[in-house]
């Protein structure tokens, strides 16, 4: 498939949207070496500078129902963890529902956005972010933001080519086994990955605060945690902080 590479962007996702708008076909990727206007979930800034990191997004057009589209961030999860302990050797995990963990800071993360109509998707374009050689962070992002490169034992610089490729093909191996009817498979990886089950979590949601023990992950991918009066709570969506 075709990539697009830009040297600076606004954001890779806005990009493959548009393309993806404009008819371009699946598995088109879009690359930039710095991305000015990177954006994370929840209308949040995503840190791109120059050189530093992998800026990607891929267009897919899965004929799936809309409420299954969470569980392409799962194996965008999936694919950027093996990717990157297949490279590196190094231990990172997922925290749901798509940071990518390193030593309890985040090294990277999958931004999936949807266009849908009832029933039937368009398209959908999932992004991800991996902090590969930057050396520091802006002061509000250094207690909780890190890179493959500062955690490292030898802090040598890595090959973002090398990981991207890792990366593109662990990402189709796993979209292949969604689109396929594996998703088992796939949970049951990204469970094996996740650092957030048994854990005490603490979700704080749309409109509310839940604290309890993450006792597994659904087949949609959504997380149930237990509370301390035993019931369980289905979790869709939320910022997940976890105890111990
Ligand atoms: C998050 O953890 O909040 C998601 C971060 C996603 C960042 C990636 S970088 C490539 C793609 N383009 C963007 O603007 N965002 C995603």
């Amino acid at each position: 498939s075709e990539v697009k590479y830009y040297s600076k962007i606004d954001s890779t996702n806005t990009e493959a949207k548009k393309l993806a708008q404009m008819g371009e076909k699946e598995g088109t990727v879009v690359i930039a070496e710095e991305q000015t206007g990177g954006r994370g979930r929840k209308g949040r800034a995503w840190n791109s500078p120059f050189g530093m990191g992998i800026w990607v997004s891929v267009i897919l057009r899965p004929q799936i129902s809309p409420v299954e589209a969470p569980g392409l961030t799962l194996v965008a999860a999936v694919a950027a963890a093996k990717a990157v302990r297949n490279v590196t050797g190094l231990p990172v995990k997922i925290k749901w529902p798509n940071d990518l963990m390193l030593n309890s800071k985040k090294v990277g993360g999958i931004l999936t956005e949807l266009s849908a109509e009832i029933e039937v998707v368009n398209f959908i374009v999932v992004g991800i972010g991996i902090n590969v050689n930057n050396e520091s962070f802006p002061e509000e992002l250094r207690e909780i933001a890190t890179s493959l490169k500062i955690e490292q034992a030898g802090k040598e610089k890595l090959d973002r080519v090398q990981l991207l490729c890792e990366l593109l093909h662990r990402f189709e191996e796993e979209y292949f086994a969604f689109i396929t009817g594996r998703q088992k498979e796939i949970l049951k990886q990204w469970k094996g990955l996740s650092d957030t089950l048994s854990s005490i979590v603490r979700v704080i949601g749309p409109s509310s605060i839940i604290e309890g023990r993450a006792v597994d992950l659904d087949e949609t991918g959504a997380l149930l945690v237990e509370k301390e009066d035993g019931s369980v709570e289905r979790i869709i969506s939320g910022d997940v902080s976890l105890r111990s």
